[in-house]
């Protein structure tokens, strides 16, 4: 049983943590497709989510799913909350404490920024995207949503292209997947490809027609434009034109492999719009799977405090 207080990334979750995180996804994922959208799991608690970046999948499926669950849903932004004043993220912690808070969500460009609340307040803290560290739930949600097409992690061949130096999400996805059986390439330039890779036990390529035959995922990241220093890649149309996914790439996958982007998708980058809009894509499903895996997240947590 689910015993922590927050979950701040996979990397320090074991397989069988996250085999009852999607245990519970799915039976939350039941009650979704029989369209409820009313349920007593939260009833009497409070969720707070605090997001010093911007958001909208995340931040949404997060305030729907307390929603769902009966908790009373509180949104924070940074820039419209005492932050903007000075105040400090243990100071806004603490006052958050004080409010009877039974979970933060907090999304932060500084990495740790998540386990340095979570040290100081008396609430659960779920990650929601720290800097260039974790996306936890937004592995999580990825993991169901290959578990539910292929029934086992183990022995999937995944491969996750894109700016992989810059990306919380692959690496949620590294330590989720390892401990879950799959195998994982990561690919993309060498200049986007961060040193410590290799101790993550993933391959690593800088070919995508290479890597992407007989995978089963293909997963797309997100050209993090905002975060990108001068000279990483020599323009967008060359970095399309060599890591972009388009059906002619798709093809060289496994006949059944499916599609993944955490989104926002940059089309036309790294994802033409026919494989974005594609029957392989399954960047929607992710979307519908991350709100039932929040919901068990939510629940699994404020019910270990009970
Ligand atoms: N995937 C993801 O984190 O999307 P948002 O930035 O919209 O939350």
């Amino acid at each position: 049983m689910l015993k922590r207080k927050d979950l701040l990334g996979l990397k320090d979750v074991t397989r069988e943590e996250i085999e009852e995180i999607l245990s519970t996804a799915e039976q939350m994922r039941k009650i979704l497709d029989q369209n409820v959208k009313k349920t007593p799991h939260l009833q009497g608690k409070n969720v707070t989510t605090l997001f010093y970046e911007n958001s909208t999948r995340t931040r949404t499926s997060f305030e729907s799913a307390a929603k769902i669950m009966g908790a009373n849903a509180i949104n924070i932004s940074a820039s419209a909350s005492s932050v903007s004043k000075g105040e400090t993220l243990i100071d806004t912690g603490k006052n958050l404490d004080a409010l009877l808070t039974d979970v933060i969500i907090i999304r932060h460009p500084m990495s740790g920024a998540p386990h340095l609340l979570a040290k100081n307040v008396r609430a659960s803290v779920i990650n929601a995207g720290d800097g260039l560290n974790e996306h936890p739930t937004q592995a999580l949600l990825d993991i169901y949503t290959m578990k539910e097409k292929f029934g086992t992690l183990d022995g999937l061949k995944v491969v996750i292209a894109g700016d992989i130096k810059h990306s919380r999400v692959a690496r949620s996805n590294i330590w989720g997947l390892r401990k879950l059986g799959a195998s994982v390439t990561v690919c993309a330039p060498k200049t986007l490809l961060p040193a410590c890779m290799e101790e993550m036990d993933v391959a690593v390529s800088c070919r995508l027609d290479e890597c992407i035959r007989d995978a089963n995922v293909v997963m797309g990241l997100r050209m993090q434009l905002e975060r990108q220093q001068a000279g990483l890649f020599p323009s967008i149309a060359e970095y399309n034109a060599y890591y972009g996914l388009t059906a002619a790439r798709l093809n060289l996958a496994d006949s059944d492999a499916i599609v993944m982007h955490p989104g926002p998708v940059n089309r036309g980058v790294e994802l033409t719009s026919e494989v974005a809009d594609g029957e392989q894509s399954y960047i929607l499903r992710q979307v519908t799977n991350g709100l039932a895996v929040r919901m068990a997240l939510l629940f699994l947590l404020t019910r270990s405090k009970a």
